[in-house]
């Protein structure tokens, strides 16, 4: 359903690996709702060619981006503007923690591995926004998204070392978000996803358990990542232009659950 939502608007899309992935959807939903945008990911991830598809489908150019080189993110940046002029969004869905790759508990973090997680997942973040700003090329009321998850507040304790960088990254989302607000009238907001199967999410140990205990314990169930797109939409338009600085939860009502009949039902059980 589309509604011209983003007529005339332009962005910039990180992340959209593969169909599964959050950002592709928000990239098919913005293409509807008639926006314009470039589409930017690691080099090694542009490597494995899916993204051709989204780009050829959308009419998008792709500009690869290490988001955690300014040197990358000042190429992106100049050649955006140079297309585009200001832009009015941008979506940040990145994330990676290679002591959850490789199955190191928290406790026994790699610390290595732990500041690259907190680099690419959380301060990439402001690395975005910081050369963003300095290249002043963001319209006023323009919107910045990134996207999180309830373990920033919540323990789920094989969620490992990416409750931390989330954590951060919706600190950064606050803080940032105080500076461009007051200097260039542009909002910035984190969405806190329900488990969605994608590469990353998927990668996280105990995924399908999870998954389904999240569904159980949401009143209106799991988020899908198309639903989870729709909400960005809406976040990227003009119907949402004094919200900022938010950690928004788009869980189906999870993250204020104490807990649901379904799952007291499994515990009653033995009981009765
Ligand atoms: N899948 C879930 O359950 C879930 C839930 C809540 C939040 N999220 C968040 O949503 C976002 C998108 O993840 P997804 O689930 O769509 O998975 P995904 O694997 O499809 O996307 C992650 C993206 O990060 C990119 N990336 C990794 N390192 C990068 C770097 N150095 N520079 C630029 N890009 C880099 C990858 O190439 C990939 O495109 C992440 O922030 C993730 O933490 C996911």
């Amino acid at each position: 359903m589309a509604n011209n939502l983003l007529k005339g608007k332009k962005g910039i899309i990180f992340g959209a690996l593969n169909s599964n992935s959050i950002a592709w959807k928000v990239a098919e939903r913005a293409y509807e709702e008639g926006a314009e945008f470039v589409l930017s990911n690691a080099p090694i991830a542009l490597r494995m060619g899916e993204i051709n598809e989204l780009a050829q489908a959308t009419g998008s150019e792709i500009i690869p981006a290490d988001a955690t080189s300014i040197e990358d993110l000042t190429v992106l940046f100049d050649k955006t503007i140079e297309k585009f002029g200001k832009i009015d969004f941008i979506l940040h869905s990145i994330g990676m923690s290679v002591n959850v790759r490789k199955g190191i508990h928290y406790t026994e973090s790699n610390h290595e591995y732990y500041m690259k997680a907190m680099d690419v997942s959380a301060i990439s973040f402001h690395k975005v926004m910081k050369v963003a700003m300095e290249k002043d090329a963001m319209n006023e009321w323009g919107s910045i998204l990134a996207l999180s998850y309830i373990a920033a507040q919540r323990v789920f304790p094989d969620y490992n070392d990416m409750a931390d960088a989330k954590s951060l990254l919706e600190s950064i989302t606050r803080s940032f978000g105080y500076h461009f607000g007051e200097r260039k009238k542009v909002r910035v907001n984190t969405i806190s996803q329900s488990p969605t199967a994608t590469t990353a999410g998927s990668g996280v140990k105990g995924f399908d358990g999870f998954i389904s205990y999240a569904e159980e314990m949401s009143p209106l169930g799991n988020a899908s990542a198309l639903a989870c797109a729709d909400y960005c939409i809406s976040m990227f338009s003009d119907l949402t232009k004094y919200v900022t600085m938010q950690n928004l939860f788009h869980d189906g009502g999870f993250s204020f659950t104490g807990v649901s009949r379904s799952v007291m039902d499994k515990f009653e059980k033995g009981y009765n």
